[in-house]
């Protein structure tokens, strides 16, 4: 017996001897990644008994603990067990999902909204439902890996555009007219990893003048902006110029899933098409009741948003002042760019051992060059919390 594992060893250690050098070849150029485990979650934290200030939680509106959210999710739980069992189309679906995706629509100010397992999920799921192989997707040359995958996935020819500019779509458009296919443009309200927010009316009106489809992912931005935090396309009045608004439960929401705002008759068409919503189970009931939770607490305490916005303001202001560099950040996203990888790195170890978490994020994740400290600021952080982190990452970043 045992003479059979090491042999097999033998043979699985030389199958798998390609591994190594790509993994040191991440390290040479401080590539390499690895998942830490975290003993909490929050924008404030205990870790081995000190308090630590987490600038890398997306739990924004401070809600992954909330008493009432919690209490939805236990009641969900209580009443439908751990899991939805089955998938969507065969008997996954639960009046909670129904609920869920009701309220979603409502609050976004489409026809209709579709739950997907997450927002990855989301973006897989209905970017290749839009666009196929004789089609084309001009998509944001910043827009997130999900959506790019997507873009692989339908087949269709992707242009890319400059970073939120709408001259440049505006030229990728003439540049590619329509004949009989159809053209998708994709890009993001907050970006993910710069903080910038898109000039959705411009891009809309060019949608519309080309007569071609808009998708935007509302990842960042759903829970954080607008009327009852229903994101920047409502805050914008353009739900009839967009084709679908896509949005997460793992951000602001500070859960799990994803999910899609759209007409009624699209809805139809992801039902019957979108392969990460039909052959995947359905999200968990737990999950769905926290998502309501999470509705009940948006619409009873409407200005969190707006609050979580004020208090990025003043965060950024301080450390702009000190001449960092938080590019277009005007968001509760603030990145600090580094530039080379190790320096990021380095400096984001320092300010660990202070008692801060600021995340180090290298390419691929963000273009070669501007490798940066992301920062997330969320309503765990109060501005005493806020100006004792900027004072340490000041420091830290002009050492
Ligand atoms: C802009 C954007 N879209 C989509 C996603 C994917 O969402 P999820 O983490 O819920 O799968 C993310 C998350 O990182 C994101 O930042």
């Amino acid at each position: 017996m045992l003479h059979r594992f090491a042999d097999s060893d033998k043979v699985l250690s030389m199958r798998e001897n390609w591994i190594r050098p790509l993994l040191n070849e991440a390290r040479a150029q401080g590539l390499e990644r690895t998942a830490h485990a975290y003993p909490e979650t929050g924008g404030k934290i205990k870790i081995d008994g000190q308090e630590v200030l987490n600038f890398a939680s997306n739990d924004y509106l401070d809600l992954a603990h909330h008493c009432h959210v919690m209490d939805c999710a236990r009641k969900a739980l209580d009443q439908y067990g751990i899991g939805s069992t089955a998938s969507r189309l065969v008997t996954g679906t639960l009046p909670i999902h129904e609920e869920l995706e009701e309220r979603l629509a409502k609050e976004k100010g489409f026809e209709a909204a579709l739950v997907f397992g997450s927002g990855y999920m989301a973006n897989v799921g209905t970017i290749p439902a839009l666009a196929g192989r004789n089609d084309i997707i001009f998509a944001d040359k910043l827009v997130h890996a999900s959506m790019i995958d997507a873009c692989k996935l339908s087949g269709a020819k992707l242009v890319r555009f400059a970073h939120n500019d709408p001259t440049a779509l505006k030229k990728r458009l003439e540049q590619f007219p329509a004949t009989n296919n159809r053209r998708l443009i994709i890009t993001e309200s907050i970006f993910s990893m710069d903080g910038d927010i898109a000039p959705l009316t411009e891009i809309a009106a060019l949608a519309a003048q080309h007569g071609a489809m808009l998708m935007i992912d509302e990842a960042h931005a759903s829970g954080t902006f607008g009327p009852h935090g229903s994101g920047l396309i409502r805050e914008h009045e353009l739900e009839n110029s967009v084709t679908v608004s896509m949005g997460t439960m793992s951000k602001a929401f500070a859960g799990y899933g994803g999910f899609i705002a759209c007409s009624e008759i699209l809805r139809n068409l992801l039902i019957n098409s979108a392969r990460a919503f039909i052959y995947a189970t359905a999200p968990p009931p737990s999950v769905i009741g926290a998502a309501l939770g999470i509705m009940d607490v948006l619409e009873s305490s409407p200005r969190l948003g707006v609050i979580l916005q004020a208090n990025a303001d003043s965060f950024r202001s301080l450390l702009h002042t000190a001449g960092l560099d938080t590019l277009q950040s005007q968001s509760q996203i603030i990145p600090i760019m580094i530039g080379d990888n190790e320096k990021a790195v380095a400096i984001s170890n320092k300010l660990r051992e202070q008692g801060i978490i600021a995340a180090a994020i290298r390419p691929p994740t963000v273009p070669i060059g501007s490798a940066r400290l992301r920062l997330s600021v969320t309503l765990a952080h109060h501005i005493d919390d806020l100006e004792y982190a900027a004072k340490l990452i000041i420091a830290a970043v002009k050492k």
